[in-house]
């Protein structure tokens, strides 16, 4: 039986801050940003979003009434939840009026969440063929102002359906998954900002491709010819072309050459984004699969996945036919066409903004947020979410 990814949907928030402007309040080149680290647009979350409206926005996009009754288990991947004990897969669930008979729960190993939601997807689809599970990889990336983390961070989610006969790609059975503990990036449950060693999280990040690469090579028989495209885990678009170009020796010219123009489409999205975490992967394989238009169906995808702390995996899907029909190419034009530019001071603010800690009541202006669902405010210590639609 085939599973593999049914459906895919993507939101960011509304607005974003040209990396050119981060650059020169920053007192440094703009290249350093838009070349050094590859990244032109930063998607800002505004207070109205948080990673469960921008994930049950992600879902909206895609769900419809069979997939409301069918789904019947949401895994939600996210390190910057909301919640040390609810799940926010609970509230979406919520959100989206999906099927009351489901399992909600939420997975965190930094950027690798999602893909072990995708993973244990895989095996509850084994044994129900008939159901799906709805996947979310959701976040908001934060460092802080004036650090070197600062130019990676981003705001948005992605929502697979994972199903039996999937109509965009079949997910092979055979991975290889590496674990090390490292202290390369991390968030103590007291602060709403990520702590990092960049030097060492780039390192490892390049360490465990290395070695995933090394032992899918040895499990499978497969190599780099056997690939149409490698998408990889992206904080930033320039880190995934070092690692490809560490492997790149291993082929021809001819797919050398593949492989780096399809890895250029895998990181248009990603590019006016930003870092994601752990929809980050998933929103690369969305850029490649809606921005290059010659991806033949039966092509093979190589995926990169990498938590800090750290969790790697590199596994591989097989494009479905027709896959280009479930994509939905005019629905993301319009959602980054549409977005509005905010000023470094206006960024700064809204970075800026808290929700009370102390038990009272705040309401947020939801009209200024074009999203369908919404962070409404607080009361109670409870947050109030609205879906514009019901
Ligand atoms: N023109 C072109 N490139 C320039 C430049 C210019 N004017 N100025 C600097 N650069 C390049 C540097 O040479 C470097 O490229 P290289 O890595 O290929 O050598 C790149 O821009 C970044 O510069 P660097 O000085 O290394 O940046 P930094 O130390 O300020 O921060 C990170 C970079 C990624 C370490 C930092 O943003 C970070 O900590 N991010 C969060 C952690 C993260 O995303 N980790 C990834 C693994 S999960």
């Amino acid at each position: 039986m085939k599973i593999g990814i049914d459906k895919i949907g993507f939101y960011a928030p509304h607005i974003y801050l040209d990396m050119n402007q981060l650059a020169k309040s920053r007192g440094v080149e703009p290249e350093k940003f838009t070349i050094g680290i590859g990244q032109e647009k930063m998607a800002i979350a505004p207070i109205t979003q948080d990673p469960v409206t921008l994930a049950a926005n992600a879902a909206l996009e895609i769900l419809d009434e069979k997939d409301r009754k069918d789904i019947d288990f949401v895994i939600f991947g996210t390190e910057s939840g909301i919640d040390s004990s609810k799940s926010a897969a609970v509230y979406v669930h919520d959100l989206l009026g999906l099927n009351p008979n489901s399992r909600a729960i939420e997975i965190k190993q930094a950027c690798y969440g999602a893909t072990a939601g995708i993973q244990m997807a895989k095996g509850h689809i084994a044994l129900n063929p008939e159901s799906k599970v709805l996947v979310l990889g959701s976040d908001i990336a934060r460092y802080g102002l004036n650090t070197p983390g600062e130019a990676t961070q981003g705001a948005g989610a992605v929502a697979l359906v994972i199903s039996a006969n999937p109509r965009i790609m079949e997910l092979e059975e055979k991975s290889v998954y590496f674990t090390n503990d490292i202290m390369d990036f991390w968030r103590p449950v007291y602060s709403d900002k990520a702590f990092v060693d960049g030097k060492l999280s780039n390192e490892q990040y390049m360490a465990f491709f290395t070695e995933v690469w090394k032992q899918y090579k040895e499990k499978t028989g497969l190599g780099l010819k056997d690939f149409e495209a490698i998408c990889f885990h992206l904080p930033y678009t320039k880190i995934g072309l070092k690692a490809l170009r560490t492997v790149l020796e291993e082929g021809t010219e001819d797919v050398k050459d593949r492989l780096v123009e399809n890895y250029t489409a895998s990181t248009d999205y990603n590019r006016i984004v930003g870092n994601i975490y752990t929809g980050s992967l998933y929103l690369s394989l969305l850029s490649l699969l809606e921005q290059k238009e010659d991806l033949a169906e039966g092509s093979r995808i190589g995926m990169f996945s990498y938590g800090s702390g750290a969790v790697g995996e590199f596994f591989t899907g097989i494009l479905q036919p027709d896959y280009k029909d479930n994509l939905r190419v005019e629905n993301h034009n319009t959602l980054f066409s549409s977005r509005t530019e905010v000023t470094v001071s206006e960024y700064e603010d809204i970075f800026q903004e808290t929700l009370p800690t102390d038990g009272s009541t705040v309401k947020l202006n939801i009209d200024e947020d074009p999203a369908s669902i919404c962070l409404a405010g607080m009361s109670d210590n409870k947050r109030n979410y609205v879906n514009k639609m019901k």
